[in-house]
């Protein structure tokens, strides 16, 4: 037994006996590190102390184990260039009412329409993409429903997993978006979401790659106990509205041991989102892992219970921002974002309590999200921008409990770093550097 692998064992035995650890500090570059794959199986490390996310997804007892297998080859994907949704639709329909695992073969490229994979479905259905899907890229395909290509609806304890890959060939969509060649803000058409998750409960999502969405890759909305693990999503850096990650309305769900790079978010959460955990996740290029934005139109938001804990962001536009509209109303609170290394981020730590991402200005209105209780907590690395860390907080609802705990943030080149802070109550433990100019 390897002292690799006797650690491992010894780190299951902690985790079985429900032994609970604070969070370790930071250590390595690679995420990687963390999960050790042993037998082809994950291992967890760490005990991932999260209501019911662990109970929902344990061992599946035999009597319940999905019955067999159906594969899309069997009722005819020809994987040859042509449109291969109708049996993929078929394979579906077999492998819900039977809770079985409808396969996806490798070393082969389907092709496929949009297309919704209803439930509710026999418990433990699988989905084991092995091969590659890709999108169709005729846009007249999509008239019907321009927000999504693939979309998951309704299914309980299931699973989708298997190593392949979704590319949504989002080429054309993005050359057709009004973002494409420049920053300012804009209307956009409507583009589909590779992949949708809506309505799903015990749901877990691991060993995926996705690849140039159209516009985000995943999206969870309406979901209840996630697991997403070993997932990688690649889209260029200059690749509009593209987030890897998205999480709407959705309650317990844990992201973890990701690598995410895309042209926008690497991981979204937005409003009626509660205990999510996002964890030894790299990010780089995009825009950080933000929450909002939150408040658009006057609406109300509501996200608590979010932890971020051992990210690594290189040269991306934001490290960890939470973002609200002027107007608006509900909270965001408790919050904590920890372990975390910057490399070359242009604003590192940044709550923007005025965002605008529209063509006129917005105005300052006398409502807006009250931001609580938010911690930041051994933040080190390097920032692209003087700037390093900016609390611009509502002038009519200032953020409150906001706590800095061993936050270093040095400049990429030479120069130096600064704070600005607005509207701003906050504590400070051990080191603060940059600290708040007034
Ligand atoms: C740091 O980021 C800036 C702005 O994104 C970029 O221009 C620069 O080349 C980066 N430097 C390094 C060393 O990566």
């Amino acid at each position: 037994m390897s002292p690799q692998t006797l650690f491992i064992v010894l780190a299951s035995l902690v985790l079985c006996n429900g032994y609970y650890t604070e969070e370790s500090l930071y250590k390595t570059k690679n995420a990687q590190h963390y999960y050790p794959v042993h037998n082809g199986r994950l291992i967890r490390t760490k005990h991932e102390h999260f209501g019911l996310i662990t109970r929902a997804n344990r061992a599946i007892p035999l009597s319940s184990r999905p019955r067999g297998t159906v594969s899309v080859d069997d009722f005819g994907a020809k994987a040859d260039g042509r449109d291969d949704s109708q049996a993929f639709g078929k394979a579906w329909n077999e492998a819900c009412s039977r809770g079985a695992i409808l396969v996806v073969p490798e070393n082969r490229i389907y092709r496929l329409k949009p297309i919704t994979f209803s439930g509710p479905c026999q418990p433990n259905t699988a989905f084991m993409l092995y091969g590659t899907i890709e999108a169709w890229t005729q846009m007249s395909a999509y008239q019907e429903d321009r927000l999504h290509w693939i979309m998951f609806d309704s299914v309980t304890n299931f699973r989708v997993g298997g190593g392949g890959t979704f590319n949504g060939n989002g080429k054309k969509w993005w050359q057709n978006s009004c973002k494409a060649n420049t920053d300012l803000p804009c209307k956009d058409e409507p583009r589909p979401k590779a992949v949708t998750f809506f309505q799903c409960n015990n749901l877990k999502v691991t060993n995926l790659r996705f690849k140039d969405a159209q516009q985000m890759h995943v999206s969870f909305e309406k979901c209840f106990n996630v697991i997403v693990s070993n997932v990688v999503i690649r889209a260029p850096g200059d690749s509009p509205n593209t987030d890897g990650i998205h999480v709407a309305e959705t309650q317990n769900i844990a992201i973890r041991n990701s690598d995410i790079g895309t042209g926008d978010d690497c991981i979204s959460i937005i409003s009626g989102s509660q205990n999510v955990r996002a964890t030894d996740i790299t990010c780089g290029p995009g825009h950080g892992i933000s929450i909002g934005s939150l408040g658009a139109d006057n609406s109300e938001a509501e996200v608590s219970n979010v932890v971020v804990n051992r990210a690594t962001l290189i040269g991306t536009t934001n490290g960890v921002r939470i973002k609200t509209w002027q107007g608006g109303s509900g909270y965001a609170r408790n919050i904590k974002f920890l372990n975390i290394a910057m490399q070359n981020v242009t604003n590192p730590i940044i709550i923007d309590q005025y965002y605008c991402d529209r063509a006129e200005p917005c105005q300052e209105q006398d409502s807006g999200v009250q931001l609580s209780n938010v911690l930041y907590q051994n933040i080190r690395g390097t920032s692209a921008s003087e700037v390093a860390i900016k609390f611009d907080c509502s002038r009519t609802v200032p953020c409150r409990q906001i706590y800095v705990q061993d936050v270093i943030l040095e400049p990429q080149g030479s120069g130096g770093t600064i704070a600005t802070c607005q509207n701003v109550r906050y504590v400070n433990r051990g080191k603060f550097f940059p600290q708040c100019t007034h």
